[in-house]
């Protein structure tokens, strides 16, 4: 498969978050990258249901919902409510993840576990049969604009790997410090999925950016 492009929106404008929405419908963007952050799992606080509700209302592409929060299960109806149609959580925070995984899918949201950069890829293998995508975070988690950890492309191929050993149909997914440098290595390692936030709408022209990310060949 081609891979797929999924504009972060924290790093767009909130003045005039509308013209940034039209933005993404009218690229070469695949989906809605949302990140949900409490205060508390991570360093900063970012936005919640009724944004969310906002953005779907005019979005014509899928919501990937990132929750940045500590207790997720408190929350999985009411982030199908507002319109998620891909719903991350952390390993990290998550006791019973397997059964968050299928209460999620069981929402009708497709359902994702995500790993910050100090977790071995490994502890992953018993719940990828279960997980529609993967998301390696390749910054630790909180902000827009750090810079990427180069270890990702080891990790993103220690997981392709276990993806075929369990038969698993996951997606990678990597976020964080993703630019036109490295989306072709991201790529060439095995990423399906490429989050990009500044250096989308830091750039001159965005949609433009969003089809050189596109257009990375591996
Ligand atoms: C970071 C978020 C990212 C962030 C990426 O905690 O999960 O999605 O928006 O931003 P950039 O592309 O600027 O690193
Ligand atoms: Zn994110």
């Amino acid at each position: 498969m081609q891979h797929l492009i999924a504009p972060s929106l924290l790093s767009a404008n909130f003045l005039n978050l509308s013209t940034d929405i039209e933005m993404i419908n009218n690229s070469l963007a695949d989906w809605f990258h949302i990140d949900v952050m409490d205060g508390h799992f991570v360093p900063n606080i970012s936005f919640g249901f009724s944004i969310i509700s906002q953005i779907k209302s005019q979005a014509k592409k899928p919501l990937d919902v990132h929750l940045m929060i500590s207790e997720p299960d408190r929350y999985l109806q009411n982030f199908k409510d507002c319109g998620a149609d891909i719903l991350t959580v952390h390993y990290e925070v998550c006791t019973h993840l397997h059964r968050t995984i299928n209460q999620v899918k069981k929402l009708g949201m497709k359902a994702g576990v995500v790993i910050n950069p100090h977790i071995n890829v490994a502890l992953l293998e018993d719940i990828l049969p279960e997980a529609d995508l993967v998301l390696l975070m390749s910054v630790n988690p909180g902000f827009g604009g750090q810079s990427f950890i180069e270890s990702t492309y080891n990790r993103i191929s220690t997981l392709k790997e276990l993806i075929e050993k369990t038969n698993s149909k996951a997606l990678i997914e990597v976020d964080g410090g993703v630019d036109i440098n490295n989306a072709s290595k991201l790529v060439s390692a095995g990423a399906n999925v490429l989050v990009s936030g500044s250096s989308v709408f830091k750039s001159d022209n965005p949609a433009a950016y969003i089809e050189k990310l596109k257009n990375s060949k591996p």
